[in-house]
């Protein structure tokens, strides 16, 4: 694993995206996994800007996002289909029949999500896939179980998920309850992954994450065994780490 302790979220963000730029620049290609929320923002704006001065070209990159609320159509401001055309997508010259956002409207979910696996498969899998982190652990929304569930499927969220989120809509009554969202084995079957963190909300789930026990109670700890983990976090989100 490859931790890189950053001072703050500016620098969190320019770090990120100068890999995910590497990235792009050494396979054009490139299939990536990609979150919404708070985090990435900065990562986003910094990959515009450098589109923008045509320093990297996202013509031939394929996405796939991690999750989608239930029930939210695309032109819902709180879909995360809205957000990642308002906050990236638009504004970069990728294709948009080369970006992949699962539909929480479908009237199939079962059907949705093993399409979008297959989606998956088919495309070669997800080379790079960057995460955030809930405050609960939760990768994707793969939320805190027994298990870790395996591929995409449909989930239940907690409510300390929905309070989390609760920050985007008009009140917590409006936050969806249900959501799809790849699943863990969808999230360990990628080549390269990246988790980002920033902000002392983070720091006790951080701190499990890469030095507790492996346990679905705190699914991101199940990223310790993965193979090729880069994991970048401000002072903040990293301030509970044991230092050796
Ligand atoms: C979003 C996602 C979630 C978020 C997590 C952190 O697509 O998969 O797991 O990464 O909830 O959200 P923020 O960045 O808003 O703190």
């Amino acid at each position: 694993m490859e931790l890189l302790l950053v001072k703050n979220y500016e620098e969190l963000s320019l770090k990120a995206a100068e890999k995910v730029a590497d990235a792009v620049k050494s396979n054009p290609r490139i299939v990536l996994g990609l979150p919404t929320g708070s985090t990435p923002l900065g990562m986003y704006k910094e990959l515009i800007a450098m589109n923008k001065e045509g320093k990297i070209s996202f013509k031939h990159v394929v996405t796939f996002n991690l999750d989608e609320y239930e029930g939210l159509s695309k032109e819902d401001p709180n879909s995360y289909y809205r957000f990642m055309n308002d906050n990236f997508f638009r504004h970069i010259d990728i294709e948009k029949d080369n970006t992949n956002i699962l539909d929480g409207m479908s009237e199939d979910i079962e059907r949705e999500c093993r399409e979008y696996e297959e989606k998956i498969a088919k495309c070669g899998g997800i080379d790079f896939m960057i995460l955030g982190i809930g405050n609960n652990g939760h990768i994707g929304f793969n939320e805190p179980a027994e298990f870790f569930p395996s591929f995409t499927h449909r989930v239940k969220l907690t409510d300390s998920t929905i309070e989390a989120n609760s920050r985007f809509f008009d009140s917590i009554e409006n936050v969806p309850k249900y959501a799809l969202t790849m699943g863990i084995k969808s999230i360990m079957h990628c080549k390269k992954i990246m988790l980002l963190a920033s902000g002392k909300a983070k720091a006790e789930a951080i701190k499990g994450t890469l030095q507790g026990p492996i346990t679905p109670k705190l699914p991101a700890s199940v990223l310790q065994l993965h193979r090729n983990l880069t994991v970048i976090v401000d002072e903040e989100a990293g301030a509970l780490l044991k230092t050796v």
